[in-house]
């Protein structure tokens, strides 16, 4: 389908609470100049821009023209087209947590909406700290903004609580005011083309579905490793962690779509219900259990290249002293006919050798196997979704090396979105936002899987906030985490798979 034939929005008003803060120049704008040009803004729309910092509508479109120049992907923008993008944008400078404000919120929608014609349908996008999220969408409500004429959507951004006690609080006070359908809770990972790709790959090939289950799959690896330490966010990330900041949400939501039975139909409730059935199979790992089945660990200081890097406790707004994991390894199972038995590996890490996340399918052996290897071990076929980097999908089989005898080499089959001419992956905030302004919220988190995650995490977190024989193991920055991980996932024929540079060859040591 070309751009022409996809579905329009309806006319409405996007506002942008913390409108001025990094998420909104690096992210939200760039991604919503680009579905501009694409043509796929609704055909009247505004996007008002809130926060409390002083600027006029001029300043804003000002700021955000920069902010496009800096951050949008398409580098053949011209300062025309930024013009008349920018000219959409409008603001409101308010305390946004202070209710005495939204009578000028409201006085500002109804002009726009009379310029207009948007018939009252907004979307509020809360681009601010979490601690804000409740006081905002309340002040909404009692100026009457959260359900009278038009449609009123609300889009809000992880974290989604801190742990499963707050998560629930959220969710009954969000509630309070707006109904499930009207809260969008962004994962930027589901915005992820690779992402939504796993669905196709499962549900569009005759070759996968059958399978796809305890009978032929060994165990399931997925891993989202980062090269950048915690760079200027070090204060928000000491108070939240690899499992609040990667598990909790993005890790798990992958889990969900590799792990899920075939939806009756792509609609939202059909897909959304399958990702919380997995979640509410989940095997609880018992505090006794978690010394056992996680593992935990910081960066140390180390060099990269010949380049010294910081330590976790020396970044800026760490503490010294932090006991705050920058990684995280978790095995455990899923409790249904599909999963019995298959053991899931998940792992993520600030300052590991590489950024990639890949989902990694290993196939269990043959059953009689012929052609045993030199070192005496048995190649098993590995099917890799790389979500990211050089996004594509790779099938590792063995063939025959030419020649006498029976040989065998490990050979790879590998897809590369690049390939597909002519086709930009879109961003992940472009596919959401679009989806937000279309109604659609298959790609956002719904309230109950959401609690269901963090209700598998709580024993994790606990056990690793009081059982103090549970260690935090030191890595070297630039290093694939603590060894101890390895002990996690490892027997005679298992390790993690350690992608090399390419990301198409394994190997712990290879040259990075
Ligand atoms: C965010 C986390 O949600 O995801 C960050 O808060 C992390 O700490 C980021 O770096 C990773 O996203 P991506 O798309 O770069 O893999």
């Amino acid at each position: 389908m070309n751009n022409s034939e996809m579905k329009k929005p309806e006319n409405q008003i996007l506002v942008i609470f913390g409108a001025s803060g990094d998420l909104s120049q690096r992210k939200l704008i760039p991604a919503l100049i680009d579905l501009y040009l694409q043509g796929l803004m609704p055909e009247k729309f505004a996007i008002l821009g809130i926060s409390r910092t002083k600027y006029t509508n001029e300043s804003f479109r000002e700021l955000m023209a920069d902010s496009i120049k800096k951050y949008a992907e398409n580098d053949t923008l011209t300062d025309h087209q930024i013009k008349n993008f920018v000219e959409n944008l409008y603001y409101l400078p308010i305390n946004p947590a202070d209710l005495s404000d939204y009578q000028k919120v409201e006085n500002k929608l109804n002009e726009l909406n009379q310029l207009l014609k948007v018939n009252y349908n907004y979307i509020y996008y809360l681009s601010t700290p979490p601690s804000l999220y409740e006081n905002i969408s309340k002040n909404l409500a009692e100026q009457g903004l959260n359900n009278s004429n038009g449609w009123k959507r609300l889009i809000i951004e992880k974290p989604f609580g801190y742990d499963l006690k707050s998560a629930i609080d959220l969710n009954n006070n969000l509630l309070m005011n707006y109904k499930e359908d009207q809260l969008y809770r962004i994962d930027h990972y589901l915005g992820k083309e690779t992402v939504q790709n796993v669905l196709v790959t499962r549900f569009s090939n005759g070759i996968f579905e059958p399978l796809w289950n305890r009978n032929f799959i060994d165990h399931i690896e997925i891993t989202s490793s980062e090269s950048l330490g915690v760079g200027s966010r070090g204060g928000y990330y000491d108070k939240s962690g690899a499992l609040r900041d990667m598990v909790q949400n993005h890790l798990l939501q992958m889990v969900g779509l590799v792990a899920m039975e075939p939806p009756s139909s792509l609609d939202s409730r059909a897909i959304r219900n399958e990702t919380l059935k997995v979640f509410q199979s989940l095997r609880p790992i018992k505090y006794d259990e978690v010394n056992k089945l996680t593992v935990r660990g910081q960066y140390v200081a180390s060099k990269i290249r010949g380049e010294a890097v910081s330590g976790y406790r020396e970044e800026k707004g760490v503490d010294p002293n932090s006991k705050t994991e920058t990684y995280a390894a978790i095995k455990f199972y899923i409790d249904n006919w599909r999963w019995g038995g298959v053991p899931f590996y998940i792992r993520t890490g600030k300052r590991l050798p590489t950024k990639v996340t890949e989902i990694v399918i290993h196939f269990k052996q043959t059953p009689h196997y012929l052609f045993t290897k030199k070192n005496g071990s048995q190649a098993c076929n590995k099917l890799i979704i790389r979500i990211q980097p050089d996004e594509g999908i790779l099938l590792k089989f063995g063939m025959k090396v030419p020649g006498a005898g029976f040989n065998v080499h490990n050979v790879n089959m590998d897809f590369h979105y690049s390939e597909l001419s002519n086709i930009k992956l879109p961003t992940a905030y472009e596919r959401l936002l679009l989806d937000a302004m279309l109604g659609d919220s298959t790609l956002y988190a719904r309230g109950d899987a959401v609690e269901e995650a963090w209700k598998f995490l709580s024993p994790i977190q606990d056990a690793w906030a009081n059982d103090e024989s549970i260690k935090m193991y030191g890595y070297p920055a630039g290093t694939w985490g603590p060894e101890f991980a390895d002990d996690l996932i490892e027997d005679k024929n298992t390790t993690w798979r350690y992608p090399c540079k390419n990301l198409a060859d394994d190997g712990k040591y290879c040259e990075l």
